[in-house]
C-alpha cells in the first residue's frame, strides 16, 4: 500500500486506524509500536513516504473528553480529530456530538459525510456543521462512484459548492479501497481545476498536518 501510494503521487500519509469505543482500541503503546515497525519497514524497502499518525474516531458523546485525556488521538497531534459516524441516523445526535467535541477545543473533520444516508437526504446538515466549525473530508472512492450514485452526486456537489476541505483515500488494502490517488487528482483537475485539486489534496492536508488555521470557506449553500 505504501509503494502504491508513492507511485500514485503521494509523499506523506496520515494513517488513521479505526477507533471505536465499543472495541476499546484506544491509542495504546501497541499503536506506537506499530508505528515504529511500519517506519522501519519503509526505510528497509526504501519507500519515500512520510508517515504521520491519527485515528478515525467513531463519534460518541465522550470523544472530546477522551481526546483531552490523551486516550484518543487527533491527526498528527493537531487540533483536528477525524470523526466518523454510522451510516444511518437522524443527524441530531451527530450534531450534538460534534458540538461537544468543538466545546472541548478541537475542530473535528467529519469523515466522508457524503456517505451518510441522513446527509444525503438533508445536505443542509452540512451548513449547520460547517457553521459550527467542522471540516469535511471526502473519499476518493465517492468521487469516483465506488460508493453508489448518491455518494457520488453529493461528493461532487460538495466540491462544486465549496464544502470540501480534504479529499483522502480511506484506504483499507492494496486491492480494494487503495491509496492510489493519481486517478482522483486527474478527475478533480478535469472536472474542476488544478487549483481545486491542489487545495484538496495538498494545501489543506498540509495545513492540518502542521496544525495551522483553515481558511474560512465560501460556500454556495445547500
Ligand atoms: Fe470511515
Amino acid at each position: 500500500m505504501a509503494q502504491m501510494a508513492v507511485d500514485g503521487g503521494v509523499s506523506a500519509m496520515i494513517v488513521t486506524p479505526h477507533c471505536n469505543m465499543r472495541y476499546q482500541n484506544f491509542y495504546t503503546p501497541d499503536l506506537i509500536e506499530h508505528k515504529r515497525h511500519f517506519q522501519n519497514m519503509l526505510r528497509e524497502y526504501q519507500i519515500p513516504l512520510k508517515l504521520y499518525f491519527g485515528m478515525e474516531i467513531m463519534g460518541s458523546y465522550d470523544v472530546g473528553q477522551q481526546l483531552r485525556a490523551g486516550r484518543l488521538a487527533t491527526l498528527n497531534d493537531s487540533r483536528y480529530p477525524l470523526v466518523e459516524f454510522h451510516f444511518t441516523g437522524s443527524g441530531q445526535e451527530e450534531t450534538e456530538i460534534l458540538d461537544s467535541i468543538l466545546r472541548h477545543g478541537y475542530r473535528p473533520i467529519v469523515a466522508h459525510p457524503e456517505r451518510y444516508l441522513y446527509v444525503q437526504e438533508q445536505p443542509e446538515l452540512l451548513n449547520t456543521w460547517g457553521e459550527m466549525g467542522c471540516l469535511f473530508q471526502i473519499n476518493r472512492g465517492s468521487l469516483l462512484g465506488r460508493f453508489g450514485q448518491r455518494a457520488e452526486e453529493l461528493s461532487y456537489s460538495m466540491v462544486d459548492r465549496g464544502y470540501a476541505d480534504v479529499v483522502a483515500s480511506d484506504a483499507h488494502s492494496a486491492t480494494q479501497r487503495t491509496p492510489w490517488m493519481a486517478d482522483v487528482r486527474e478527475m478533480l483537475e478535469e472536472e474542476f481545476s488544478q487549483e481545486v485539486a491542489y487545495t484538496l489534496l495538498e494545501k489543506n492536508p498540509r495545513r492540518i498536518l502542521e496544525d495551522r488555521d483553515m481558511p474560512k470557506r465560501m460556500v454556495n449553500w445547500f
